[in-house]
């Protein structure tokens, strides 16, 4: 994704060294934000616009005006959906056990990886390829201070570590059976509903589906299962998903799945 990088309004000069290192680092402008407004940033360089706020998170102001900041979004209410009837459709087409560990090949904001660090109560890695997603995410990780009912996933937040790589070329450097569970959330293919979650991401995230290659690396290095989120109705597009276990749903989302003990 292309970004220049600009900082709040009335920035202090530690917010302006941290925008222009980051600007250094994506190769990209450095934008003086002065009196310039996000949109006519936008509109001079025809770029994504990425904002270090005084706290030092970012927020991504896409070029199509949404906004991409790290927020736990629907982690809150899965979250306590599962605390209160111990059901969750990833975490039974994982069949997640405490102890378990997860490598999560699609990281984005990290909503999945929360809830598998919740249960499985290890470190889960987590994959982004883009590098601005994977700042976005590092950031709110370790910034992100959850309160009131959110409070009792306080460690999970802090046991994620999120890696800025292609998941097959990580993959492929992991040696046989390193995680339990390896799993994949891939964007949907052409989405039917609206999700304001996912609105951004359909903008500005990488859109790799998961190649039979890959799936082939992730058998590898699995050690109970591989599982994959899809869209309803799409398993039958991919017949190297064949020998994958549809897990059935009412819902848009299902889960595929393949034990590999
Ligand atoms: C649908 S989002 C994942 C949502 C995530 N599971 C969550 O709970 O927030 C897909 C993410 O995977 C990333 N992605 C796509 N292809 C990838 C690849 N080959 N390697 C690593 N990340 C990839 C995208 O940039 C995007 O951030």
């Amino acid at each position: 994704m292309e970004v220049v990088v600009t900082t709040e309004k009335r920035p202090s000069q530690e917010l302006i060294k941290e925008a222009q290192e980051l600007s250094q680092k994506f190769k990209t402008l450095y934008i003086p934000r002065r009196h310039n407004t996000i949109n006519s940033i936008k509109k001079r360089y025809n770029k994504n616009v990425l904002v270090v706020n005084r706290d030092l998170t970012l927020t991504l102001h896409t070029l199509k005006g949404q906004k991409l900041f790290f927020h736990p979004g629907l982690f809150k209410i899965r979250l306590l959906n599962y605390i209160a009837t111990g059901n969750e459709a990833m975490i039974k087409a994982m069949n997640l056990k405490e102890g378990d560990t997860v490598l999560d090949c699609n990281l984005g904001l990290a909503q999945d990886a929360l809830l598998s660090a919740f249960v499985s109560k290890q470190a889960v890695t987590g994959v982004e390829k883009d590098p601005v997603i994977f700042e976005i995410v590092k950031r709110g990780l370790e910034r992100y201070k959850p309160e009131g009912k959110l409070k009792i996933a306080e460690d999970a937040f802090k046991r994620i570590k999120p890696i800025c790589a292609d998941n097959t070329e990580f993959l492929k450097a992991q040696p046989d059976k390193s995680y339990d569970i390896v799993y994949f959330s891939p964007m949907f293919i052409k989405p039917k509903w609206h999700c304001d979650v996912m609105s951004p991401f359909r903008e500005v995230a990488v859109k790799d589906f998961v190649s039979p290659e890959t799936l082939k690396e992730a058998e590898r290095v699995a050690r109970k299962r591989v599982v994959i989120k899809i869209n309803k109705g799409v398993k039958e597009l991919f017949p190297y998903l064949s020998d994958y276990t549809l897990q059935e749903s009412s819902t848009h989302v299902e889960y595929v799945f393949k034990v590999v003990s």
